[in-house]
């Protein structure tokens, strides 16, 4: 199965000079996020629609390939951009947007799979929102079929009491979609080639298309705002934290506790409140982490204490106690049993096994030896 991901839109909403799909939820771009449960479906190859902040976008995302919509006319315009990549392809391509980062794979696997059994030549994944204001709301049949998606724009007051609305996920029949494509008029109230349209336009060739509504609407929530931006960030650290509770992690205050999605920690290790874990953190086990610390890309080894810290880009070997008031700065590594004690910044620099910097010291570029005692004069 391979992916088109649209990602080249101005995100206009968020009022911002970072292109919309490079916003952290969790603390990974929300592309990646898409990238990611897109291959953990079995996704084979994602071609990825960029065109704002195209440079920027390419220099952030790995292992995809980048199609450039110079004009972004709207995303059945950006679908057809990849039509090239597509040229001798058969078989069923799964679209994503961008802009939709709390999916999981398993969810697309089984969305996937149910077009796959239903032979449909298109399907729309579709959700049940408590506050559909913004989606493309889906009209049915009375017979309860798929009959279109109407834009919130183009929607009159009947349609805008729908709560189903499109989650911007969808299966097609790789030649049908683009045969379909050249067809999408742009006569609405934006001016642009809608994608949803292709699903109408296949309708009226008497193609099958299924509308299949997940029953957890919060996995298909879109970003436009800064708004939806938070509301996101919260789900998918929620949704963190309780993957690192099932795993043996206690944290004494999951709402409190900030824990990046990349992050890995071992069991029976302890997360004090106020506490920051950041980008892609290594824990090990028995650790006793905060209160009120941050970890940034830290590899931190098994029965190491620290309270009242903040860690950036260093390693932290096994049984340390640290804190409070310690700062480890980039390209440090602490070795065994160090005792690092309160007001002491560590910048480059090695300490070596079962050192102590008791109290009020900076090491700067250094390399220390092991059983070193630093006193303050
Ligand atoms: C879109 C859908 C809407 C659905 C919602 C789900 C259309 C017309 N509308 O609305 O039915 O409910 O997503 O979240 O598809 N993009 C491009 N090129 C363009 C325009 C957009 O690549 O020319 C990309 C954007 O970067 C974004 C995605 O497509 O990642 C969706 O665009 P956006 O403008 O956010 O559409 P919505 O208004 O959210
Ligand atoms: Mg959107």
């Amino acid at each position: 199965m391979e992916t088109i991901i649209l990602a080249a839109g101005k995100g206009t909403r968020m009022k911002s000079k970072l292109p919309k799909v490079l916003h952290k939820v969790c603390g990974k771009p929300m592309l990646q996020h898409v990238i990611d449960a897109a291959k953990a479906a079995g996704s084979s190859r994602e071609v990825v629609v960029i065109g704002n902040g195209a440079e920027l976008v390419e220099q952030t995302i790995s292992n995809v390939e980048f199609v450039l919509q110079a004009e972004q006319l709207g995303t059945g315009h950006a679908v057809l951009c990849t039509k090239e990549k597509f040229a001798n392809a058969e078989g069923t391509v799964l679209v994503l947007c961008g802009d939709t980062p709390l999916f999981t794979g398993e969810l697309l696997k089984k969305f996937v799979d149910k077009h796959l059994e239903t032979k449909a030549a298109a399907t729309v994944l579709t959700a049940e929102m408590p506050d559909a204001t913004g989606y493309g709301r889906i009209i049915r049949e009375d017979d309860g079929s798929f009959k279109k998606i109407v834009e919130h724009k183009d929607a009159n007051s009947y349609e805008r009491q729908i709560n189903e609305v499109n989650a911007g996920i969808y299966c097609f029949d790789i030649k049908k979609l683009f045969g379909a494509l050249t067809k999408v008029k742009n006569e609405n109230a934006q001016g642009e080639y809608y994608l949803p349209d292709v699903l109408t336009i296949l309708k009226s060739e008497n193609e099958k298309i299924n509308a299949f509504v997940t029953d957890d609407y919060t996995q298909t929530l879109g970003i436009n705002s800064r708004v939806q931006l938070a509301e996101a960030d919260k789900i998918l650290r929620q949704r963190k934290n309780l993957e690192l509770m099932n795993n043996g992690v206690t944290l004494i205050d999951p709402a409190t506790t900030f824990i990046d999605s990349e992050v890995e920690i071992g069991q029976d290790t302890i997360i004090y409140p106020n506490t920051y874990i950041e980008g892609k953190t290594k824990i090990g086990e028995n650790c006793v982490i905060g209160p009120s610390s941050r970890l940034q890309n830290m590899i931190v080894g098994n029965n190491v204490q620290a309270q009242f810290c903040y860690c950036h880009e260093a390693e932290i070997c096994d049984d340390v106690i640290m804190g409070p008031y310690v700062q480890i700065r980039p390209n440090s590594k602490i070795g065994k049993k160090v005792k690092i004690g309160n007001f002491v910044e560590v910048k480059n620099s090695t300490v070596g096994e079962g050192s102590k910097l008791p109290h009020l010291q900076y090491i700067g570029d250094t390399d220390m030896g092991a059983g070193c005692n630093l006193g303050y004069c």
